[in-house]
């Protein structure tokens, strides 16, 4: 049994990593979900979690953290997620509590309350995490892992070298990189690989009330994904549960990697020490390669069982 913390802004792919990581609670225990601005304002991403925490009455304690990045301004877009975020469903009953306290101080009381190590999970710009390692750097001894959606060796998706989490506060993932922490980064360079299919969308239609949740957020994602050029869509953050899950499905190499944190056309580019004599300790498992069939059948399953719950 692992014990992970999510940190998230839904988000289609936050959304069905969350789903994913619930149905396995024999494997993961989420001993919180905490959200920070990213896809929208983290009123917005805060509701969508609420959203689907309630859909599928959990009780993971939620909390609510950083509005934005370290240090520059956020201006958040509809592009991807649409106006609330995460267009698509109708939620009806959207009451869920949220914990009372800053989501950085609460990630703090949460890891240290369990005995063993916590993996924390990122699914979004990097902002709580870097905070929470810098407040409270005894934090460290009690983090197994950073796992993590973000980056991309090879390329971006809001710059030509930056994707989205990194490029939202680049800052922020410089000190995660940098903090000595095993990190596990399900960048652009397997998330893409990582795609579902239309006609494995349209199977989950009517399926039941869980899988056609996913149906509807996977249609309005498979839409909005095909100004980006994308047929299928990538569920980008679902790796970095599905990793945790059944790293099997992935393959990876281990590099020192950092993130260019200067002005100019590599901002928010995280880039890997390839060469043969590189002499700084390889912090990062950059995962390279993913069964899709399999990764597909894991989101399947675990719709399936939170159906029949
Ligand atoms: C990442 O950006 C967000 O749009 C997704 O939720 C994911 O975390 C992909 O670049
Ligand atoms: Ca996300």
């Amino acid at each position: 049994m692992k014990h992970i913390l999510i940190d998230c802004d839904p988000g289609h792919d936050d959304a069905l990593a969350i789903l994913t990581a619930l149905a396995n609670a024999q494997k993961l225990n989420i001993i919180g979900i905490t959200t920070v601005g990213g896809n929208q304002t983290l009123a917005k991403v805060t509701q969508n979690a609420k959203n689907v925490l309630s859909f599928v009455s959990a009780t993971i304690p939620l909390a609510m953290g950083q509005k934005g990045p370290l240090v520059k301004e956020f201006i958040p877009s509809d592009e991807a997620h649409g106006q609330s975020g995460m267009d698509g469903p109708y939620f009806k009953d959207t009451a869920y509590p949220i914990v009372d306290e800053n989501a950085v101080h609460f990630m703090y009381k949460q890891i240290m309350s369990v005995d063993e190590k916590v993996t924390i999970v990122g699914l979004a710009p990097l902002t709580n995490i870097a905070i929470l390692l810098k407040s409270y750097p005894e934090i460290h001894e009690k983090i197994e892992a950073i796992s993590l959606m973000g980056g991309g060796l090879t390329h971006g998706n809001m710059t030509a070298l930056a994707e989205f989490n990194i490029y939202i506060d680049p800052e922020a993932a410089h000190i995660v990189f940098n903090s000595n922490l095993p990190i596990i980064m399900a960048g652009l360079d397997v998330t893409e690989k990582a795609a579902i299919k239309v006609s494995e969308i349209q199977a989950l239609k009517n399926k039941g009330p869980v899988s056609h949740l996913a149906y509807e957020l996977l249609h309005f994602y498979n839409q909005s994904g095909r100004q980006f050029g994308f047929e299928d869509s990538p569920i980008h953050d679902l790796c970095a549960i599905a990793y945790l899950l059944k790293p099997a499905l992935f393959t990876g190499t281990h590099y020192f990697v950092t993130v260019d944190t200067n002005e100019g056309i590599g901002r928010g580019h995280t880039f890997a020490d390839k060469r043969l004599t590189a002499s700084q300790k390889k912090n990062t498992l950059v995962l390279e390669d993913v069964d899709r069939e399999g990764f597909v059948e894991l989101l399947v399953k675990a719709l399936e069982k939170l159906d029949e719950e």
